[in-house]
């Protein structure tokens, strides 16, 4: 495939093309990637370090709402894939502030629809989330059929980039699909998101600010898990459907067990964990129902969360550099003005 990877300097879109190469590329076949990516706040370049050079690979820095940009791209490049991975991924921002989310997650979808239509391109794929149905009380899963429920300015800006992808099959007949996970984990994750928070936060003797009861459950996909099961969408995914993709039952956590775990793992004392106001609006629960995907397509979770979440501690004690030079500047100002009063309290 020669496929157009937007967002891929962020934490899955980085992985995804690591594994394509890495790992995936001989059983999968061989493939040209070029990665579309603004370089925004949780955009970093050494997520790709070592590729440039050695495999068929581009980086371009741009935005996905550049019209003219994405159309030269599909022309020079003749891209017959794409692969939507760009966003604003974290809903604790969309409560600050949605207008970001809106422009990329709704607009720049539909920038990337109108041009992929004008190119004739063969395949579109949305990397979309488990969060467009909304929360679970304590038992069920979503599935693929769920209420579509969004929450957060997040998960309505993924909801309707959904809907778009899927009115493309509907009114010109492209082939899009639409792909929903819940929560990964593994390496190059922004520290912003609770895992590698807690982690780097742990590291440095820093407290970690758990919401609420601490009782909320996610699903936890490895983000290998995720690359495996995305290609084997793109490769025999069905035009104008809709597969969920999600972590083993036994991935299903509470909050305040992974973050037991991750100080365990490190070796630090409980005495870290912060309770802290809740996330307003803070959905209760995610779980996903993966049945369709497994039937049509032979996909199902392989890390276990124990061996995932151990390896990935690993990876953040053995690239401190990476996360300590993110965890300055920006984000340093973010951490302040979310959490500063949360924690003083
Ligand atoms: P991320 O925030 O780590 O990366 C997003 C990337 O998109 C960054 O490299 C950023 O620079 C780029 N980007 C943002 N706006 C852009 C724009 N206008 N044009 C071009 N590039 C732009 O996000 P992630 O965690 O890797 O998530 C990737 C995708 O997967 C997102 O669509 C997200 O909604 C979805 N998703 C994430 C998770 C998760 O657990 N992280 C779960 C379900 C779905
Ligand atoms: O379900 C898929 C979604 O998972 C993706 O679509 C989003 O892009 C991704 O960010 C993630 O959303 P969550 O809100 O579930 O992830 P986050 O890592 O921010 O939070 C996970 C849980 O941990 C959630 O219940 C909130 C809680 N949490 C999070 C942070 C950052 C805390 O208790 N404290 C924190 O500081």
């Amino acid at each position: 495939m020669r496929m157009l990877v937007t967002g891929g300097a962020g934490f899955i879109g980085s992985n995804f093309v690591r594994w394509i190469f890495e790992r995936g590329g001989t059983s999968f076949g061989d493939h040209r990637i070029v990665v579309l990516d603004a370089l925004t706040y949780a955009g970093n370049l050494a997520n790709l370090d070592g590729l440039d050079g050695n495999y068929d690979y581009r980086f371009i820095r741009g935005d996905i709402r550049d019209g003219e940009l994405v159309k030269q791209l599909f022309a020079e490049e003749k891209i017959d894939t794409v692969v939507n991975f760009a966003a604003e991924s974290h809903v604790d921002r969309s409560i600050m502030d949605p207008l970001a989310f809106v422009r990329t997650n709704v607009e720049g979808t539909q920038v990337l629809l109108n041009t992929a239509r004008d190119a004739g391109v063969e395949r579109y794929l949305q990397i979309s989330t488990d969060e467009v149905y909304g929360s679970l009380g304590p038992t069920g899963r979503f599935t693929e059929s769920s209420p579509l429920k969004p929450s957060s300015a997040y998960s309505a800006s993924k909801t309707g980039a959904d809907l778009l992808v899927l009115a493309g099959f509907h009114t010109h007949g492209m082939n899009t699909m639409v792909s929903r996970c819940s929560n990964n984990y593994g390496p190059y994750q922004f520290p912003e998101k609770l895992i590698p928070l807690f982690i780097t936060n742990a590291m440095t003797d820093k407290p970690l600010p758990l919401y609420g009861d601490g009782k909320n459950v996610r699903s936890w996909l490895h983000v290998d898990d995720h690359s495996h099961a995305i290609m084997l969408i793109l490769q025999g995914g069905r035009a104008g459907e809709v597969y969920n993709i999600g972590g083993a039952p036994e991935s299903e956590k509470e909050n305040v067990d992974v973050t037991h775990a991750i100080l365990k793992l490190l070796g630090k004392p409980e005495s870290l964990i912060k309770p802290v106001d809740d996330r307003l609006g803070h959905d209760r629960r995610y779980a996903v129902d993966y049945t369709k995907i497994k039937n049509e397509l032979g996909w199902q979770p392989e890390v276990t969360f124990d061996d995932g979440l151990a390896s990935t501690v690993r990876w953040y004690q053995e690239n401190e550099s990476w996360w300590k030079q993110i965890k300055s500047g920006e984000y340093e100002s973010f951490y302040q003005a979310y959490y500063g009063d949360r924690l003083r309290a």
